[in-house]
């Protein structure tokens, strides 16, 4: 043979083994490394901190002319606010045909309960106890806000709230750290899915790590002081299941955490996430965070606060410059290392890979005008809003309501306003596509009916003017629907308050309906628990509607007229009072649990100590029985597992849905547990009376806790289960792990 031919013969082979061992979907970390290590390699140092920094376009989409610049030269890796397939494509252009490298932007936003489809404030989607909700419905604003040119949206947020007076507790699933978690995994998979680099989805980001929800006071940004243990037990869970989903970013929180800030823990950011949890992707910091950290008094200048931030492993500074400003001399000064700043990169990069960003920089803008506001999405929104809303009164039947009642008096400041329902964080949603509770009930109604509306009042100011039309509206109606609550700006960031009671003369309009001798409904459209004693001891029927979205007003109608039959349960304690809070179910039992007849017993001389609604609780139209709880092997090992079962039997005349509840008490342990922990549960529909075994299994994962040396144990002894309808209503069992 020649030896032309036999070249010709090795490169068809060396073809053939290249080919068949090109990299498969498993394998494309190794060659997303590949790539990162690369571009990284060409990289200056004012590249490298460029892509550390993201800086907010402005809202509006407005794009401010020297940030281009900045990317023109390489030095500006993410942007927020800026969005529109349009308007991010133009500012994208610049990166990858003006700059040297072709780092594509990457554009973040706020994308948390939808994008222009509002879903439910995050904490009433999570009464719904059904977190196959959540992930559909963050599919539909990944979907959404892919299609503007959105790639990275700053939710889930999955911080545990256990005090209401924090305006923030409406972005998050409640006060619970397993129902938190279910939530955030569902979350994450409903933006990211399997591949968020499909032309659907967005990468997200969970926040704001951590422990920003246990601000001292409820006051929003407040300061935190908690045990290693309250932290992994409480505050950790819904992160660590984020991280397991496969979350690509996390947001540090502004808040400190026992005299650490959370944007400079190197214990949380690099001990936890990184060693512990494997935490291949980003942090950024929230807003400014990195710059506060003098305001904190961890450093004196701009300067430390750049190295004290990203030597803790916080990879993207948001707003603030101190990484760019002060990088290069730092790096002189050998107080920040280049393989930090690579490390930094590296991840940062490595996230803008695996979001197909470099293969494919571009939205397409033919998609646009066909991407919001679908039927479908319009459909599922209004579903979800239903599924989410939370009867938490219903004497003698009082609802469902005839949808042929002759007269109905539709009442209140938020009887027929379009913006408080978007709730805080309503993405791009506009008040012009909000279906108002006046407008769902009167598509609702039959056309005999007639639908009266009077305002009554203001949610906030002091002015009773409008009582007397409203009462004159009541009294000339069959029944009186009162829509009260707090106003979307009372909620959400920076919306601390120090009172739970309905603002303004809101209480006074119903009691002056009430007053009417009608039957008065009351609606509450809200983004927290409300102390609202008097309407509970007082109001035949109340409804917890929340912030319901878009379709709030049809959610709430299909519920009261009983197209729907409610089925949520409340994802956080409601105080009878602000002066009761923090209060929650999982607590611990101190040395002196209240006894009525004593005195010296942990409770008040003013109020119960019990709440005005439990962790769990919420009705139906239809009553369910939970029996027959058994327990598969007791007693087990400290690694087995343990099944419990119960009958539930839908006992009423209507087909509804009940929420089982599972939760545990380790009896005896090394260090105090709580008198409750929700460990399981399912949501369940069934038809009148049906019956259906629910099982739950229990294991080391459920079972154990962080003891004294944060070790995570099970430890042998006697544990209760508990099985039931809310936190306070249970059956239960006993079972031993064994020695
Ligand atoms: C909030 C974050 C948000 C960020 C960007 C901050 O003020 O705390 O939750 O993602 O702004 O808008």
């Amino acid at each position: 043979m020649k030896p032309a031919r036999y070249l010709l013969i090795l490169f068809a082979f060396v073809s053939l083994l290249l080919l068949t061992t090109t990299p498969s979907q498993s394998q494309r970390p190794t060659n997303v490394e590949q790539r990162v290590n690369a571009l990284l390699a060409q990289m200056t140092l004012e590249e490298k901190l460029g892509q550390l920094q993201q800086l907010d376009g402005e809202g509006n989409g407005n794009f401010r002319p020297e940030h281009l610049e900045l990317i023109r030269k390489g030095l500006l890796g993410s942007t927020l606010n800026v969005r529109g397939a349009q308007r991010t494509n133009q500012v994208q252009r610049v990166a990858m045909n003006e700059s040297r490298l072709k780092i594509p932007v990457l554009f973040g936003f706020d994308v948390i309960h939808g994008y222009r489809t509002i879903f439910p404030i995050p904490l009433g989607e999570a009464a719904s106890w059904d977190p196959s909700l959540a992930e559909r419905s963050t599919a539909v604003a990944a979907q959404e806000a892919n299609n503007v040119g959105v790639r990275w949206t700053f939710a889930p947020m999955v911080d545990i709230a256990r005090d209401p007076r924090w305006g923030r507790i409406t972005e998050g699933a409640g006060e619970d750290p397993y129902l938190g978690a279910a939530f955030a995994r569902a979350r994450v998979r409903g933006f990211q899915g399997n591949d968020y680099s499909a032309p659907d989805k967005v990468l997200a980001c969970a926040k704001h790590w951590v422990a920003y929800g246990a601000a001292e006071g409820g006051r929003d940004y407040n300061t935190t002081d908690l045990s290693e243990n309250t932290l992994r037990e409480i505050y950790f869970p819904p992160f660590k299941a984020a991280v397991d989903a496969g979350v690509g970013t996390l947001m540090s929180s502004f808040n400190a955490i026992n005299g650490v800030p959370a944007s400079a823990n190197a214990f949380t950011l690099t001990k936890v996430l990184r060693d512990e949890w494997k935490f291949d992707g980003f942090v950024v910091s929230d807003y400014t965070a990195v710059r506060e950290l003098i305001n904190h008094g961890l450093v004196g200048n701009e300067q430390d606060a750049a190295a004290a931030a990203l030597n803790a492993g916080v990879e993207m500074e948001m707003v603030s410059r101190s990484y760019n400003t002060f990088g290069p001399k730092l790096l002189e000064q050998k107080r920040l290392s280049m393989a930090t700043i690579d490390e930094a990169v590296r991840r940062i990069l490595r996230i803008k890979f695996r979001l197909g960003l470099f293969d494919n920089p571009y939205t397409d803008e033919a998609r646009e005008p066909n991407a919001l506001l679908r039927p479908e999405s319009i459909r599922l929104a209004r579903e979800i809003a239903g599924r989410s809303m939370v009867l938490l009164k219903n004497d003698r039947e009082t609802l469902p309501l005839n949808k042929s009642v002759s007269s109905i008096a539709v009442i209140g400041p938020l009887a027929d306003d379009r913006r408080a329902p978007l709730g805080w964080w309503a993405g791009d949603g506009k008040e012009e596509n909000t279906v108002t509770p006046l407008a769902g009930i009167r598509a609702k109604v039959s056309s005999q009916t007639k639908v009266g509306y009077a305002k009554g009042c203001e949610v906030k100011d002091d002015s009773t003017a409008g009582f007397q039309e409203a009462v004159n509206l009541a009294k000339g109606s069959d029944v009186a629907i009162v829509f009260v609550g707090e106003t979307a700006d009372m909620v959400g960031e920076a919306a601390s308050r120090s009172s739970l009671d309905l603002p303004g003369r809101q209480l006074e309009l119903v009691q002056a309906i009430h007053g009417t001798g009608k039957p008065t409904i009351v609606v509450l459209v809200n983004g927290r628990p409300l102390s609202i004693g008097w309407i509970v001891n007082n109001a035949p029927a109340i409804l917890e509607s929340w912030m319901g979205g878009t379709e709030s007003g049809n959610a709430i109608a299909d519920i009261l007229f009983g197209d729907v039959n409610p089925g949520a349960k409340l994802p956080v304690t409601f105080p009878r009072t602000v002066g009761q809070v923090p209060i929650y179910y999982n607590h611990m039992n101190t040395g002196r649990p209240p006894e009525a007849e004593n005195r010296y017993t942990s409770k008040y001389l003013d109020a119960p100590w019990t709440p005005l609604f439990p962790f769990g609780f919420g009705l139906s139209y239809t009553n369910f029985k939970i029996t027959n709880l058994q327990l598969s092997a007791p007693p087990i090992q400290a690694d087995g597992t343990l099944t419990v079962s119960v009958d539930v039997e839908n006992v009423g005349k209507r087909a509804g849905d009940e929420v089982v509840q599972l939760y545990i008490r380790d009896v005896v342990a090394t260090m105090t547990r709580p008198v409750k922990e929700l460990k399981g549960f399912q949501r369940v529909t069934l038809q009148p009376g049906e019956k259906r075994r629910v099982t739950f299994v229990l294991d080391r994962e459920q079972l154990g806790f962080w003891n004294r040396e944060m070790r995570y144990v099970v430890e042998p002894g006697e544990f209760r289960v508990m099985v039931g309808s809310s936190s306070a209503d249970v059956i239960e069992a006993k079972f031993e792990v064994a020695g």
